[in-house]
């Protein structure tokens, strides 16, 4: 008898229309459609571009998440910084719960395992989780558009939302480096030229990244108290100041005496690239979903656009930038 062949079947990730729903089925069959950066389309949904396993939890989780008051939800671009940002929030907000020690969860988990995104993990696959038993605050992330964000959250004033973004020549080659690691390995690496055309056309995953930004930026000017907007950049430079400003922001400022004892910088320290890229489960981790944990540390510096991107693109960014941001007083 011929033996069976077994075809291993893709990461999730890399999850197809024919898995979904008849009910996304037909709503994605109504949607503006484009070849993705890896194996799956990208579908149009209320102005911003999606995978198909995403779409589905973005709908899902509009239909079903009730925010609570105490609720923070960080809300990046991707490749902004979510790992880091993560990472920052789940040991400034639990720093009583879990002080800096061996110990820390932090050591073990991958930030991405300790602050689950809503879209991507708890409302994927038609999940609905059970969110009322999570420890208060509750913290979550998304890469959601403001436009899109469940109502819940847009109406419940006390709950916050954190926004990181990050200049978009890093973002962009952050992006271009890490569809290539997840890319199936028979596509071969992406074409830095065709992706970049498509970015600056909006066409990646949660962009248009200037809209998605610029959305985020007004809010943070017309509500201050619920809306902080971070930069990448900014905090590489001095994070100790926003390390205080975040907790500021989220009501549970630095003591004094955790100030002498130095908690700041023990906070940085073990949040920084080089710590936490080191540890094994980033070393050798994977994340539910299929990706291996190191495909989210790659040089975690500023300005390494310049080794890839030419005069061209450079001047293509910059004036989608300045088209985009003019009189919004943002500059990335
Ligand atoms: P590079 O590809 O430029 O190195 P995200 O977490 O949103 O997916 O973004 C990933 C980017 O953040 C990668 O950027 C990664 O190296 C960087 N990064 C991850 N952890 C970091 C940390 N602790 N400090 C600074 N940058 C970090």
């Amino acid at each position: 008898m011929p033996s069976e062949i077994i075809t291993p079947s893709p990461p999730k990730y890399l999850q197809q229309e024919e898995t979904l729903s008849q009910e996304s089925k037909h709503l994605i069959s109504t949607l503006p459609k484009e070849k993705g950066w890896l194996a799956s389309n990208l579908y149009q949904y209320q102005g911003f571009w999606y995978p198909v396993r995403h779409l589905q939890g973005v709908i899902s989780c509009q239909k079903h998440f009730q925010s609570q008051n105490s609720d923070i939800l960080l809300v990046t671009t991707p490749k902004s910084g979510t790992t880091w940002l993560k990472a920052i929030i789940f040991a400034l907000v639990n720093r009583k719960r879990h002080p800096i020690a061996k110990n820390h969860p932090l050591i073990t988990n991958n930030p991405h395992d300790l602050v689950p995104f809503l879209e991507i993990n708890l409302y994927v696959d038609n999940q609905i989780p059970d969110i009322e038993s999570f420890q208060s605050p509750r913290i979550f992330s998304t890469h959601l558009p403001h436009i899109s964000l469940p109502e819940s959250i847009k109406n419940n004033s006390p709950s916050k939302i954190v926004y990181l973004c990050r200049n978009p020549k890093d973002t962009f080659v952050s992006l271009w480096h890490f569809s290539n690691k997840l890319r199936p390995k028979e596509m071969g690496t992406n074409s830095i030229n065709e992706v970049f055309d498509k970015y600056c056309k909006g066409i990646s995953i949660f962009g248009p990244f200037w809209d998605h930004v610029l959305d985020y930026w007004k809010q943070s000017k017309e509500n201050s108290d619920k809306v902080i907007f971070l930069k990448f950049e900014e905090i590489k430079e001095q994070p100790g100041i926003h390390l205080r400003r975040l907790a500021g922001f989220l009501g549970c400022p630095f003591s004094e005496d955790e100030e002498n004892e130095g908690l700041v910088e023990e906070i940085l320290k073990m949040c920084s690239f080089d710590n936490l890229s080191s540890l094994e489960v980033n070393m050798n981790g994977k994340l539910s979903s299929g990706e291996e944990n190191k495909a989210f540390f790659r040089r975690g510096e500023i300005g390494d656009w310049k080794n890839y991107l030419d005069d061209e693109m450079v001047e293509k960014f910059d004036q989608i930038s300045e088209e985009k941001f003019t009189g919004s007083g943002l500059v990335l």
